[in-house]
């Protein structure tokens, strides 16, 4: 899925924004708690501007259990881009270890409860969060999940590595379990999505009234559903 943003630029949509969320924290370095495999986040560090200064932290969950992804982004040598090495549950960082937070196609795995509780340990202790989503809840973004299964036909000889070129090549192609997981996937990832009127819901409960949402979407014509960002931005910030 992941050579799927190489193949597409699909990660270059959110530069902008990105860009503008970096700046914002100045010299704070961004967690982005559940970066899976990293390789988004790679992609998105090497297509920003140097002069930003941009830093990366990297974790997740699940590093006890995929340890070569974390040694994989280690490996690359970048000194603003490193990525533990240990699962770090994000759900159970203390206060004093918030930093701004950056997910990628991550947020809609937290359910409300979840999400509230991400919120008050984030912004609560002053930390802003870019939330940066490749699809939504509506019709076109839908349609577009459906697309997943046809393009893992088309392009599966260009992203598939060469070690697992013969089991792709029978679950992309005799037995198309491939193209039916990522559209499964695709869609429950819509549905999962966030609105705007729901995380404004949560910051309420929360009080914390000084939180603004930006959202943006951006597409291309290379993908005309285009891929959302949520910036919850906290005004009036010493
Ligand atoms: C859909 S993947 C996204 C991975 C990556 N950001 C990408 O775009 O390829 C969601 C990731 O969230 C991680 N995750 C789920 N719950 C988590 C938690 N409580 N703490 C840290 N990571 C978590 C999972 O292990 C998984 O790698």
């Amino acid at each position: 899925m992941s050579k799927i943003y190489f193949v597409f630029g699909i990660h270059k949509l959110w530069r902008k924004e990105i860009s503008e969320f970096v700046e914002r924290q100045g010299a704070e370095s961004i967690h982005d708690p559940c970066a899976g495999s990293g390789y988004v986040n790679q992609l998105i560090f090497e297509s920003l501007d140097k002069n930003l200064g941009a830093k990366f932290y990297l974790s997740d969950l699940m590093t006890d259990e995929s340890p070569e992804f974390a040694k994989q982004i280690n490996s690359l040598g970048y000194q603003d881009l490193k990525f533990a090495e240990e699962s770090i549950d994000l759900l159970k960082i203390e206060a004093s270890k918030q930093m701004p937070k950056m997910f990628v196609n991550s947020f809609h795995h937290f359910n409300n409860e979840q999400v509230k509780e991400i919120l008050k340990n984030t912004l609560g202790q002053g930390k802003e969060i870019l939330v940066l989503e490749y699809c939504r809840k509506t019709p076109d973004s839908l349609v577009s999940m459906l697309f997943g299964g046809v393009l893992s036909l088309l392009f599966f000889p260009f992203v598939v590595e060469k070690k697992f070129i013969i089991p792709s090549f029978i679950f992309t192609y005799l037995i198309p379990i491939i193209p039916f997981m990522l559209v499964w996937d695709g869609i429950v990832s819509c549905l999962r999505t966030h609105t705007i009127s729901s995380l404004k819901q949560i910051l309420v409960e929360l009080n914390l009234t000084n939180v603004l949402i930006e959202k943006k979407t951006r597409r291309s014509l290379l993908y005309p559903s285009g891929v959302d960002s949520y910036f919850f931005k906290i005004e009036n910030r010493k």
